[in-house]
């Protein structure tokens, strides 16, 4: 992987303007692009605006390449041999997303389907929730992962219309209609890390059809139908899902801010903001909190130690983006960071890091 230095930054907005790459992109080279979805439309339609800005050779090639790599060749002969029976297992809008697009781009339902389940496995990352001295509430996340050259091509910002206005906003990558980030304006903000307990395919499997939720479907929905923070802790503490994993969540209110650990049956662990006693920020990667961290893979100590230097009263989402960009924080498999704060919804931003 190349890596991206400052130089390469004016040479790759130099490219982008002359490929002509996109109104927004061109704007600032390291923001994805900005789609609206309605979901005023037809699960199977309302994507298509979003598939035209996307050349379908590369979107083949991506698909072919990731669900490739990543899927023993049984689960693939399984779930095609079981695709018509997963259709009516898989909840609605989001099985009827996933045909739609995948009938527009001729590929194969199961194909489509495993590209919603294999992001599921092996994402490494990096969420922090924080308050600062006055109680406002902010929310941070890296997401790591392999292929970055070509899901640095897919990430896109996606805000949810209902009724023509502006439901909620994610970060997700074109095809991928879970979300791992995202926004309730004025109510609450969600990220997922992975929890990695071995990723076995037949427990997955076997909670597909036991239709326990994806883990990034459980977080778009979450984002579209809970009321406050608290709702939202509620579903994403309760509901089964298919694998274990890491919910940050932050609200809008002093100590609005919880990690949960998450078994595929519920809880495992319920962590949350404590100002008044220090605990003014908290940082998740890919470990239970309670544990230490494999000497290997400490990301967690460098950023508690960039929050220190930052300290409570300077907190904002720019200090936090800076602490998003502390090695090994931000690293080589960084996809791109996102930083929210539910109270401010217009300040959500997404950069691309590692580009080019
Ligand atoms: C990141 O990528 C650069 C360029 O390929 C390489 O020199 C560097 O060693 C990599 N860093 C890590 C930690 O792998
Ligand atoms: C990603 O997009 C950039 C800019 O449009 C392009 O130069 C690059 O080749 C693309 N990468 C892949 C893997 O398609
Ligand atoms: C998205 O929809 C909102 C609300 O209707 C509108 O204000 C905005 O201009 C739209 N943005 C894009 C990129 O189409
Ligand atoms: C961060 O600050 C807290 C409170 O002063 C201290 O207990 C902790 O050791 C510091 N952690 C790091 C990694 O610097
Ligand atoms: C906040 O930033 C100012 C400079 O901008 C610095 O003087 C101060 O020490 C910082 N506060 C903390 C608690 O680190």
């Amino acid at each position: 992987m190349r890596s991206a230095g400052p130089s390469a930054r004016p040479a790759l907005a130099l490219l982008l303007l002359l490929a002509g790459a996109g109104a927004s992109a061109a704007a600032s080279p390291q923001a994805p692009p900005l789609f609206n979805v309605s979901l005023d439309m037809a699960p199977e339609l309302r994507w298509l605006p979003v598939l035209q800005h996307f050349d379908p050779d590369f979107l083949h090639a991506a698909m072919a390449h990731i669900v490739g790599d990543n899927v023993p060749k049984w689960v693939l002969e399984l779930i095609r041999k079981t695709v018509r029976m997963l259709e009516l297992f898989l909840p609605k809008p989001f099985i009827g997303e996933i045909r739609g697009m995948c009938d527009a781009l001729n590929f194969q339902l199961a194909d489509c389907i495993l590209l919603n389940l294999v992001y599921e496995s092996t994402a490494f990352c990096t969420s922090i929730v924080a308050q600062d001295s006055r109680g406002h509430i902010y929310h941070g996340r890296n997401l790591d992962y392999a292929f970055g050259n070509l899901l640095r091509n897919l990430t896109m910002d996606v805000q949810f219309l209902k009724n023509g206005q502006v439901a909620f906003t994610g970060t997700t990558f074109v095809g991928y209609v879970g979300l791992w980030t995202g926004q309730s304006p004025h109510k609450f903000t969600v990220s997922g890390n992975e929890r990695d307990k071995g990723w076995w395919w037949e427990n997955v499997i076997a909670a597909l059809f036991q239709r326990h939720s994806l883990i990034s479907w459980l977080i778009r929905t979450t984002l579209s139908e809970s009321e406050n923070f608290e709702a939202a802790v509620y579903k994403l503490a309760k509901t089964p899902l298919i694998a274990d994993v890491y919910y940050i969540v932050g609200g809008t209110t002093p100590k609005e801010g919880v990690v949960i650990t998450r078994n595929r049956g519920g809880p495992a662990d319920i962590w949350p903001l404590d100002p008044l006693n220090g605990a003014w920020f908290l940082v998740e990667t890919n470990y239970d909190h309670w544990k230490p961290v494999p000497k290997g893979d400490d990301r967690r100590t460098p950023a508690i130690k960039a929050l220190n230097a930052t300290g409570q009263a300077n907190l904002s989402l720019e200090a936090l983006f800076q602490v998003l960009s502390v090695f090994p924080v931000y690293n080589n498999y960084t996809i791109y960071t996102t930083v929210m704060s539910a109270a401010n919804p217009e300040k959500y931003m997404t950069r691309i890091r590692n580009p080019g």
